[in-house]
C-alpha cells in the first residue's frame, strides 16, 4: 500500500465531511473519527513503529502535517457553524418591542415588594444608598457586635433559629433583624455612611402579627456631626412621604435597645373606626419603628473610632408598613400565596413607585 496516496485520500474524505457537517455535534463526531484516541490518524500514528526506519520519519511528518490541517479545517468550520447558529437564534427569538402590552396579564406585584420599592425610592431621594447582608449570620454580627453579649436578656426576645453546632462549638443562625448590616457596612465603607438595608429576617414565632419570616428595613447614618435632630427630621420626612399625608403626627418615646443610646420608639397617630386602621387620623397611637443614636460599642465593633464618629440608626418592619398603608389585616396571609389574596392586594407590574409619579397611585 502506498502510504502517501492513502493519506491524500483520507484528507480529501475528512475535508469533504467537515465541509458538509451541519452542526457542531456532527463536527465533533468527525473530529473524534479523525483525531480522537482511536481515530484514523491516531491509529496510523501508532502504526509508525512498524514501518521501516527510512519511511518512518517522512510518514511521521506527513501525518503530523495532516493532523494540523484537519484540526484547522475543523476549527474554521466550527466558527462558521457558531455564527450560523447565532444568526438563526437572533432571527427566531426576535421580539417586536412595538407591540402593545397585553391587557390580560395575570401576575401581580406582592404588597411587600411594592412597599420595599416605595421605601427605597423615598430614602434614595434623601441621599441613602441600599446595602445588603447575608440571611445566614454569625453570632458576632447578629448579636455580639451589636452590644448584645451572650447572657443579655434581649437574646430571649429574638427567638432565634440556630443551625447545628460546628466542630469548634460555634453555630450559625438566621438573622433575627437587619441590624447586622450596620456592622458589615461600617467594616466595608469609610464614613460618611448613609445606607438603608431592606431584607428578610427570621424568628421562631407565629400568630396574627408574627410570621417566622418577615421583612425589615434598617437605616444607618455615620459621620462626625450627626445628631438626634437629623434622626427626627429624617423619620418625619419618611413618614410624610410614605403615608402620603402631611397630617401624620409622630410621638417619640424613650425606649431601650442594646445597640443605641439613647433609644426611641416612634408611634404615629391613627384611628380604628369601623375596625379599620387609618393612619394620620384620630388619637390612637401605633408603634412603627425603633431608633436611636448608635452605641459607641457598636461603632467600635464596626472598626471605627467612637471618639470621632457618631450617628443614628433605625429599624422598621416592612410588612407592618404594608399592612398599615394598604389596610391588610392579617400578616400570615402575606406568605400563604393565595391567588385570590394576591390579586386583591397585589399591584400591577406597570405601577412602579416613584416620588414624581406617586408611590401608591
Ligand atoms: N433591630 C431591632 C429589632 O429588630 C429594630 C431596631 C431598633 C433597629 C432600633 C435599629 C434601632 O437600628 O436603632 O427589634
Amino acid at each position: 500500500m502506498n502510504g502517501k496516496d492513502d493519506l491524500q485520500e483520507l484528507e480529501a474524505r475528512f475535508l469533504a465531511e467537515i465541509e458538509k457537517a451541519g452542526d457542531e455535534r456532527a463536527l465533533e463526531d468527525i473530529r473524534v473519527a479523525a483525531l480522537g484516541k482511536k481515530g484514523e490518524i491516531s491509529t496510523r500514528m501508532k502504526g509508525l513503529g512498524k514501518l521501516p526506519p527510512e519511511e518512518r520519519k517522512s510518514m511521521g511528518q506527513a501525518l503530523n502535517a495532516l493532523k494540523s490541517r484537519i484540526a484547522e479545517a475543523i476549527a474554521a468550520r466550527r466558527e462558521v457553524l457558531k455564527q450560523q447558529a447565532l444568526a438563526a437564534r437572533l432571527e427566531k427569538e426576535r421580539v417586536d418591542v412595538t407591540l402593545p402590552v397585553r391587557p390580560e396579564h395575570k401576575g401581580s406585584i406582592h404588597p411587600v415588594s411594592h412597599v420595599w420599592e416605595e421605601v427605597v425610592e423615598i430614602f434614595a431621594d434623601l441621599g441613602f444608598s441600599v446595602a445588603e447582608g447575608p440571611h445566614i449570620e454569625t453570632d458576632w454580627y447578629n448579636f455580639e457586635a451589636l452590644n448584645i453579649p451572650p447572657e443579655h436578656p434581649a437574646r430571649q426576645e429574638h427567638d432565634t433559629f440556630y443551625f447545628h453546632r460546628k466542630d469548634d462549638g460555634t453555630r450559625m443562625l438566621l438573622r433575627t433583624h437587619t441590624s447586622p448590616v450596620q456592622i458589615r457596612t461600617m467594616e466595608s465603607t469609610p464614613p460618611p455612611i448613609r445606607i438603608i438595608a431592606p431584607g428578610r429576617t427570621f424568628r421562631c414565632d407565629s400568630d396574627q402579627t408574627h410570621t417566622p419570616m418577615f421583612h425589615q428595613v434598617e437605616a444607618l447614618v455615620i459621620d462626625e456631626e450627626t445628631h438626634m435632630g437629623h434622626l427626627k427630621w429624617t423619620l418625619e420626612e419618611f413618614c410624610k412621604a410614605f403615608f402620603e399625608t402631611d397630617s401624620v403626627k409622630m410621638r417619640f418615646r424613650a425606649s431601650h435597645f442594646p445597640f443605641t443610646e439613647p433609644s426611641m420608639e416612634v408611634d404615629i397617630n391613627c384611628s380604628w373606626e369601623g375596625g379599620q386602621v387609618k393612619v394620620g387620623e384620630g388619637d390612637d397611637w401605633l408603634e412603627i419603628l425603633g431608633s436611636g443614636m448608635v452605641h459607641p460599642n457598636v461603632i467600635r465593633a464596626g472598626g471605627l473610632d467612637p471618639e470621632r464618629y457618631q450617628g443614628y440608626a433605625f429599624g422598621i418592619g416592612l410588612d407592618r408598613l404594608a399592612m398599615l398603608k394598604y389596610g391588610i389585616p392579617d400578616l400570615r396571609a402575606f406568605f400563604e400565596a393565595d391567588l385570590r389574596w394576591l390579586r386583591h392586594y397585589g399591584f400591577s407590574f406597570l405601577q412602579v413607585p416613584t416620588l414624581a409619579g406617586g408611590l401608591s397611585a
